[in-house]
């Protein structure tokens, strides 16, 4: 392809692939760098995508062990076969990054394969080849977090992407950190026969989300078997011929227990990953954490380098990525592109699902902004107690004055899809009573929502 390009995009994950497709369907000449086999980055190699093909399979085991029978399905109890897990969690895994790969020759971006190097502005080394440029976007993304002192091997030690791989369900799973990967990755091996235990450092799971909703979905998790100590730290793993020992500590100090354990998962957060991209080189500055440093239009503070998704400030998430890489690609094109940082949904995928936008009656409190909320459980939803998923709640918090709605927060079966009405009512600035006035499907668990939008000023019509 004849250079100079009009963007090149350094990362293929989905902050990057999809500011490249933008661009390039915008009509600019696209090339985007990655050093991985694979297109995709993170969320489709290691990371989104391969988890919810484990927790998919995870929850239909753990149902045909646990649910069948009172539906009057009678099956042998199930057996796990991990190697054909992992080979139908590679599968899916291979689908999205061809599929990826497939969108660039169909939008004629070129796939530079290799590491990309930033040598001056408008170049882009890759190998022995010089990008010229007018536009470089950074889209590397994040890696893992690490803990001094223990050496993850992704064996027995592992992060999120050695606990995809695992060759057999270990029996005893300690995982550090209980954020979003611990649950979800502690979630997969439990059902699937392993008793997990979580050190959480602080004093609660899942810390930013909604104190009820972690309330209750802690005491959720616990009747699913998960073992939590809080406000505990681990000072240190050590490997012996019986498994690992692993030292904890309370966060505050004082004296170390010794747990047991045969696999330990390091969950404890991502960190933005710059490595070798020659950030120093052209003078791009970084924060106290890593991050490039962007303006509220993602540009860095040299002329013509953009950067977007994990590697800049804000929350880790591929939707919020992939919403900045088109933005940045339509205002490269000459168009407008904004992202709403007050509408980013956040999900957990674990049974039954955690899913929240907005704001939580914490940070409104903290900002002394008064508000009304209405609740509804799913215990009351006519499809949730047919389908026995009947955990959980809706919970709709609404400004005290003006109605609109500033937070949304749900525990229950797919959480992580009914999530989505809130986001688009908010999107829109709706109000709860714009909510509670629209006509629900029935029977649907969606009609939680409806319900607890009636909740919000009034009465919900099943309670
Ligand atoms: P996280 O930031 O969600 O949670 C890390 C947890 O580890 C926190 O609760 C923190 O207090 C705890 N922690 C930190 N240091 C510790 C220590 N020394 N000992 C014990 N606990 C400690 O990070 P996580 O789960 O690793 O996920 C990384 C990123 O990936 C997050 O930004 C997350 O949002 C994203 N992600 C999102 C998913 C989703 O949207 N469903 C799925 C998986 C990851």
């Amino acid at each position: 392809m004849a250079e100079p390009f009009d963007l090149v995009v350094i990362g293929a994950g989905p902050g990057g692939y999809e500011c490249a497709i933008k661009a390039a369907q915008l009509g600019l000449k696209v090339a985007c760098v990655e050093k991985n086999e694979t297109l995709g980055g993170t969320c489709l190699n290691v990371g989104c995508i391969p988890s919810k093909a484990l927790l998919h399979a995870s929850e239909l085991f753990d149902e045909a062990g646990h649910a069948f029978a009172g539906m009057g399905i009678e099956i042998p109890a199930p057996k796990i076969n991990v190697k054909q897990l992992i080979a139908f969690k590679d599968e899916a895994v291979e689908g999205n990054t061809k599929g990826i790969e497939f969108l660039f020759k169909k939008n004629k971006i070129e796939w530079v394969k290799g590491l990309g190097e930033i040598v001056g502005t408008g170049k882009v080394k890759v190998g022995e080849r010089v990008l010229e440029t007018k536009n470089i976007v950074i889209a590397t993304g994040s890696d893992v977090a690490k803990l001094p002192g223990i050496e993850i091997d992704e064996k027995t030690i592992v992060s999120s992407t050695g606990a995809l791989t695992l060759a057999k369900v270990p029996e005893r799973l300690l995982v550090i950190g209980g954020g979003v990967i611990g649950l979800e990755l502690g979630s997969v091996w439990g059902r699937l026969g392993a008793k997990v235990q979580v050190v959480e450092f602080l004093d609660a799971i899942l810390p930013g989300m909604d104190g009820e909703v972690v309330k209750n979905f802690t005491r959720i998790l616990k009747k699913q078997g998960f073992d939590f100590k809080l406000g505990s730290k681990v000072t240190k793993v050590e490997k012996t011929k019986t498994g690992l020992k692993v030292s904890v500590e309370p966060a505050k100090g004082g004296d170390t227990t010794v747990l047991e354990a045969d696999v330990v998962l390091v969950a404890v957060g991502r960190t933005a990953y710059t490595g070798g991209l020659g950030l120093e080189t052209v003078g791009v500055a970084t924060d106290k954490r890593g991050r490039v440093v962007t303006d509220g239009s993602f540009k860095t503070n040299v002329d013509g380098i953009y950067a977007v998704g994990d590697v800049i400030a804000g929350p880790m998430l591929a939707h919020k990525a992939m919403e900045e890489g088109v933005a940045l690609a339509e205002r490269l094109a000459g168009h407008y592109g904004a992202v709403n940082y007050d509408v980013i949904p956040g999900v957990v995928y674990t049974a039954p699902e955690v899913a929240s936008v907005g704001k939580t009656e914490e940070q409104l409190k903290e900002a002394g902004v008064e508000y009304n909320v209405g609740k509804f459980p799913f215990t009351a939803n006519g499809r949730a107690k047919a389908n026995k998923t009947t955990e959980g709640f809706v919970k709709i918090i609404a400004d005290k004055t003006t109605d609109r709605i500033l937070g949304v927060h749900i525990i229950g079966a797919n959480a992580g899809e009914l999530i989505q009405e809130a986001v688009v009512a908010m999107e829109f600035a709706g109000s709860s009573e714009d909510i509670a006035r629209m006509c629900f499907a029935h029977p649907t668990l969606s009609e939680a929502v409806k319900e607890a939008a009636l909740a919000v000023t009034g009465l919900p019509i099943h309670m």
